[in-house]
C-alpha cells in the first residue's frame, strides 16, 4: 500500500493545487526567494481562477511572453518595455523611493540606459557638434535632506535627441551621443550643456506595440532628461526631469511623471537671458536633486 507521501504531488482539483505547489517549493533555502515565489503562486493562481482563463487564452498569453523574449537583443530590451507600459516599473520605483524625507522622487530607469557614459567637465556639452535643436543649459544642484550640498556626486545624464531618438536607435548620431556623466563641485553643483530633447514614442515594432494598439493607447512619453546620481553615503537616485511645456505630460505611456519631477524649461530668445551670446532660441533648466542617506547601488544597464 502506497503511503501518502507518494501521493503528495497528485492534484485532483483546482481547489487543492495551490497548496500542493507551495508544498513542492517548501525546501527553497533562501527565505526571501521562498516568500516571493509563494506569493507569486498565490496571486497567479488567484488570477487564473478570477478570470477563469480558457485554454486558448493561456496559449495566447504564453505566445505573447515568448514573443517578448524573442524581441530582445543586446540593443533592445522588450521585457523592460513591457514592465514599463504595465506600470510595474513605476510601482517598484514608488515602493522603494517614496518617504517623507524630502528626497527627490525616483522614476523608472527605462530600457535605454547604457553603462560607461563618457565623463565631462562641468559646463561641457553632451551633444555632438552641429547638433540640430535648441541649446539647453542645465544647472543642477545635489543636496542632502538637510539642504546641505553633496560634493563629488556622480551625475549620469542621458536623453533623446530633438527628434525623439536615443543614439542607439539612430544611426545618424555618434555612439554615446547625448549621454555623459559629471561630478558635483564643493557646492553640490553641476552644469551640463545639451540640446532640448523631444518627447517620443516608445518602440512599437514588437509585441508591446501590438499590446498598446489593442488597448487603444498612444505610445508617447513627454520630453525628459534621465539622471542616475550616485554619491558615497547616499541611496542612489534614478530619476527623470520632465519639460513643463511638453505634450503628453498628463498621459505618459509608462506612468513616469511625478509632479515634483516637472522642471521649468525656461525659454530665452537669442541675445537675451543668461547666455546672451547664443545665436538661437535656447532653454535653461535649474533643478535641485535631494538624496536620502543610504548605501549606493549601481543600476544594471538593460542594453549594452
Ligand atoms: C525612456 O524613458 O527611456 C523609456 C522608458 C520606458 C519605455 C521606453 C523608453
Ligand atoms: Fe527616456
Amino acid at each position: 500500500m502506497e503511503n501518502s507521501n507518494h501521493l503528495k504531488n497528485i492534484v485532483d482539483d483546482a481547489a487543492s493545487i495551490t497548496a500542493v505547489v507551495k508544498a513542492a517549493m517548501s525546501q527553497t533555502d533562501n527565505p526571501r526567494l521562498k516568500e516571493l515565489l509563494d506569493a507569486l503562486v498565490d496571486h497567479g493562481h488567484a488570477f487564473l481562477k478570477q478570470v477563469k482563463l480558457t485554454d486558448e487564452e493561456f496559449e495566447k498569453g504564453l505566445d505573447f511572453v515568448r514573443a517578448v523574449g524573442l524581441a530582445c537583443n543586446d540593443k533592445h530590451n522588450e521585457v523592460v518595455l513591457l514592465a514599463d507600459v504595465l506600470g510595474l516599473s513605476t510601482l517598484v520605483t514608488l515602493l522603494n523611493n517614496s518617504d517623507a524625507s524630502g528626497r527627490t522622487p525616483g522614476a523608472l530607469l527605462g530600457p535605454f540606459y547604457r553603462g560607461d557614459s563618457p565623463q565631462y567637465a562641468n559646463g561641457e556639452c553632451i551633444a555632438c557638434e552641429n547638433s540640430p535643436g535648441s541649446p539647453l543649459f542645465v544647472n543642477g544642484r545635489v543636496l542632502n535632506t538637510k539642504g546641505e550640498p553633496v560634493a563629488n556626486a556622480k551625475v549620469d545624464v542621458w536623453q533623446a535627441s530633438p527628434v525623439g531618438l536615443y543614439e542607439n536607435q539612430d544611426s545618424s548620431q555618434p555612439d554615446k551621443n547625448l549621454r555623459g556623466h559629471f561630478y558635483t563641485d564643493s557646492e553640490g553643483r553641476f552644469t551640463c550643456k545639451s540640446v532640448r530633447p523631444a518627447g517620443y514614442p516608445v518602440p512599437t515594432d514588437g509585441p508591446v506595440g501590438v499590446l498598446l494598439e489593442r488597448q487603444n493607447r498612444h505610445p508617447f512619453r513627454p520630453a525628459h532628461l534621465h539622471f542616475v546620481i550616485i554619491a558615497e553615503g547616499y541611496a542612489t537616485l534614478v530619476s527623470q526631469v520632465f519639460a513643463d511645456d511638453s505634450e503628453h505630460l498628463n498621459s505618459d505611456v509608462v506612468f513616469g511623471v511625478n509632479r515634483r519631477l516637472v522642471g521649468t524649461f525656461q525659454r530665452h530668445d537669442s541675445g537675451t537671458g543668461p547666455k546672451r551670446d547664443v545665436d538661437r532660441l535656447y532653454y535653461t533648466l535649474d533643478y535641485d536633486f535631494v538624496l536620502a542617506e543610504g548605501t549606493p547601488t549601481y543600476p544594471t544597464p538593460p542594453i549594452k
